[in-house]
């Protein structure tokens, strides 16, 4: 696992859209006909990142028109044209801002009338494209990637899961603080679909998250802190900044920082 550690929130978003941009161009570049499948969250660590990948996109260094997307959660019951829903969060913050042709944006339907047969639909599509090259996510203050809660399995694919009461607090910040307008349940992949994925990146930032990142690096891997499974996945990056490392050991803190040095690849491009 690489742990990059940028000195704050812009930085970190610039580091990871950055690296985001290099894979778009390799692939790109590699004359693969197939498109660059990506996998993408919501909420508020991804918006510094989605903003610079917007930047890029206007200023022509990458392009959209052959990446797929899927996004990784949508709460369930929510109409998809409310302010709150992860359609809505996706449209605003970078579907109508870059050059991606609508048909290959892939959101889950939480209205769907037969939510199985959604999440069997999903798998199978993202099989349908051999998988996914590269999924970003964010992570929960519990550990939580996706919506896939304490006590996820870690083996998990998509699939319909209810909302801890932690997470409905946290995520009442959207709606006016209004804990019972947040919905109960959220369609979600699962830990499996985001670790079959060939590369994860997860950002991670701020002092709220100092307990899951410590969790989630340092500690064995459990279903207790969800997003400690990416400990067994061959190409894991976690993209954090300084606040999000007050609970790492200072051992820790300093391994990664010393071997990621010099290591300026994505920032240089
Ligand atoms: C929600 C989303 C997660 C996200 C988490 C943290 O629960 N389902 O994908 O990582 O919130 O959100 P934020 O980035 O706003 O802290």
């Amino acid at each position: 696992m690489r742990v990059i550690i940028e000195p704050d929130y812009d930085r970190m978003s610039l580091w990871a859209a950055r690296y985001i941009a290099r894979k778009l161009k390799e692939h790109s570049r590699s004359g693969e006909s197939r498109p660059f499948v990506l996998g993408l969250p919501t909420g508020s660590s991804p918006i510094g990142t989605y903003k610079e990948l917007i930047r890029l996109n206007k200023a022509g260094f990458i392009s959209f028109r052959n990446v797929v997307t899927f996004n990784m959660d949508e709460y369930v019951g929510l109409p998809e044209e409310h302010e709150q829903s992860y359609h809505t969060f996706m449209r605003e913050n970078f579907f109508s801002h870059v050059d991606i042709p609508a048909e290959n944006t892939n959101m889950l339907d939480g209205n769907a009338a037969d939510v199985e047969k959604e999440c069997r639909r999903y798998e199978e599509k993202i099989a349908s494209y051999g998988g996914i090259d590269l999924f970003l996510g964010g992570i929960g203050a519990d550990g939580h990637i996706a919506f896939n809660e304490p006590f996820s399995s870690l083996s998990s694919h998509t699939r319909c899961k209810t909302l801890t009461y932690d997470t409905k607090v946290m995520n009442s910040r959207f709606f006016d603080g209004n804990i019972a307008a947040v919905p109960s349940t959220a369609l979600t992949v699962g830990i499996k679909t985001i670790t079959d994925a060939r590369e994860v990146m997860i950002l991670v930032n701020g002092h709220s998250k100092s307990r899951a990142l410590q969790h989630t690096i340092e500690g064995g891997v459990s279903q207790m802190w969800t997003g400690s499974a990416l400990q067994l996945h061959p190409r894991a990056i976690i993209v954090c900044d300084e606040a999000a490392c007050d609970e790492l050991k200072v051992g820790t803190y300093r391994y990664f920082k010393d071997i990621e040095r010099g290591n300026l690849e994505p920032m240089s491009i």
